[in-house]
């Protein structure tokens, strides 16, 4: 997301000296003027005069004209985080699968667990998790995905250390997981899919009585949930520095925090 920053000067009182300013980000609703701003935003070189090449912008508003924008150098852009409810609500409109949204909250959860362990940004590090495999429905073949999403994510004002973050969670990009960020979101993936396989299984179908012993059983057992790969689980868990049964404990105590999400409280109520 990007904050638009503004000084403005109402046209209608020319002879008043003094700048407001007008702050909005956009994405969050702000209404027509926001709207106005996102629009020149994408659009500045179309409101350079020709003569003076300064920005002239003029705001329409039921009392007509409100502001006049007056040069570039009233301009600034700030970078500011897409925050929570953005990011799922650009879940949902690009996944349809429930199942491929829990996915994304578990390691959504899982790495906000580990940030707070590190001390970390737990936003940043949530985010991440939230949104990484958001155009696998659109994009379901690695010559797209995730690729082809980083455009999306661009588009919608997604910070770039996000996307390249992204990026970093397939092999096939070339992006290095060089950060423990990288390797968090890498080791965090797949071992959420075998931990929902395994609470599927259980009698309890849920994760308060599941514990790291129960998904140790069925490690060795390969046609259990035979897409998921246990050796990459383990390197990613090595490349992160936790041992895996430590971090397999570690993603469970994450999911369970939000186990109604995840449709995983089965008869266990808390
Ligand atoms: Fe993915
Ligand atoms: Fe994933």
């Amino acid at each position: 997301m990007f904050t638009l920053r503004v000084l403005w000067q109402p046209i209608c009182h020319s002879q008043d000296e003094s700048f407001d300013e007008l702050t909005c980000a956009y994405g969050t609703g702000a209404g027509r003027t926001c709207l106005a701003l996102q629009y020149c935003q994408n659009n500045l070189e179309k409101f350079k005069s020709p003569r003076s090449g300064n920005l002239r912008i003029g705001f329409k508003s039921k009392r007509k004209k409100i502001c006049e924008v007056l040069s570039t150098d009233n301009i600034e852009m700030e970078k500011t985080q897409m925050n929570r409810e953005e990011a799922l609500a650009l879940v949902r409109e690009f996944v349809k699968s429930e199942s491929l949204v829990r996915h994304m909250l578990s390691v959504e959860t899982s790495m906000r667990f580990y940030a707070e362990k590190y001390g970390e940004d737990v936003e940043l590090w949530g985010l991440l998790g939230l949104l990484h495999d958001f155009d696998w429905e659109i994009h379901p073949t690695l010559e797209e995905h995730p690729q082809k999403g980083s455009a999306i994510l661009r588009e919608r004002g997604v910070s770039e250390e996000i996307i390249q973050d992204i990026l970093s969670h397939a092999d096939h990009t070339g992006v290095p997981r060089d950060t423990v960020r990288r390797k968090a979101l890498a080791a965090c993936d797949e071992v959420t899919g075998l931990i929902t396989a395994v609470a599927l299984v259980r009698p309890s179908r849920s994760l308060h009585d599941l514990e790291a012993s129960s998904v140790k059983k069925k490690w060795k057992d390969k046609a259990f949930a035979a897409g998921t790969d246990r050796s990459e689980m383990e390197h990613a868990a090595r490349e992160l520095g936790v041992e895996i049964w430590e971090h397999v404990g570690n993603v469970i105590q994450a999911m369970r925090r939000i186990a109604p999400e995840l449709d995983l409280v089965g008869n266990i109520q808390k």
